[in-house]
C-alpha cells in the first residue's frame, strides 16, 4: 500500500466511536455543498470528511453525513455515538449499521451511507478509493463549526 494513503493504525480506530478524517475529493465537482461534511481549504479546494469505522474487526469508511438530512453530520469532531455496532445520527436517532453503512432503523431507514474505500494492510488502515487523496485526521476546513443551526437531541 502507498504511504501516502496509510490513514491510521487500525487499532486508532474506536470500537465505541469513529475516527474523524479529511479527504480530497480528485474531482472537485463530485462534492455536494449540501453535504454537512464539505469544507474547503485556504486555496478554495473542496474537502469532505469520512468517519472511520471498527467493528467486530472489520474497518470500514462512510462519508460522514447522514442520509436523512445530508447536511448534518454524524461525526462533529469528537467522534460518533455507537453501539452494538451502530451509528447512531444524534439529531433524529437513526442508526446505521457500522461494517455496511446500511440504516435499519430512523427516518432514513433502507438508505445507505456513501461508502469510501478503505484496506487494512498489516497494522495500518489505508485509504483505497480513486475518488479521494488523503488529507490529514480531524474535520475539514470550514466556516463556522459545521454542525449547522438545527437543534439536536444533544441541544448542540
Ligand atoms: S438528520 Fe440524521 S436522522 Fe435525521
Amino acid at each position: 500500500m502507498d504511504a501516502d494513503r496509510r490513514i491510521a493504525a487500525v487499532e486508532e480506530v474506536p470500537e465505541d466511536g469513529t475516527l474523524l478524517v479529511t479527504l480530497r475529493p480528485t474531482d472537485p465537482d463530485a462534492v455536494d455543498d449540501g453535504e454537512g461534511d464539505v469544507g474547503a481549504d485556504e486555496d478554495g479546494t473542496p474537502e469532505a470528511e469520512a468517519i472511520i469505522t471498527r467493528a467486530a474487526g472489520k474497518v470500514a469508511a462512510f462519508r460522514n453525513y447522514c442520509q436523512h438530512w445530508t447536511d448534518v453530520r454524524l461525526d462533529k469532531d469528537d467522534g460518533a455515538f455507537v453501539r452494538n455496532g451502530e451509528v447512531f445520527c444524534q439529531k433524529h436517532g437513526a442508526t446505521f449499521e457500522a461494517d455496511s453503512g446500511y440504516c435499519n432503523f430512523g427516518p432514513c431507514e433502507g438508505a445507505t451511507l456513501e461508502s469510501v474505500g478503505v484496506a487494512v494492510d498489516g497494522d495500518g488502515v489505508y485509504l483505497d478509493d480513486d475518488a479521494y487523496e488523503f488529507v490529514r485526521l480531524g474535520p475539514a476546513t470550514r466556516d463556522g463549526d459545521g454542525s449547522g443551526s438545527r437543534i439536536d437531541f444533544t441541544g448542540s
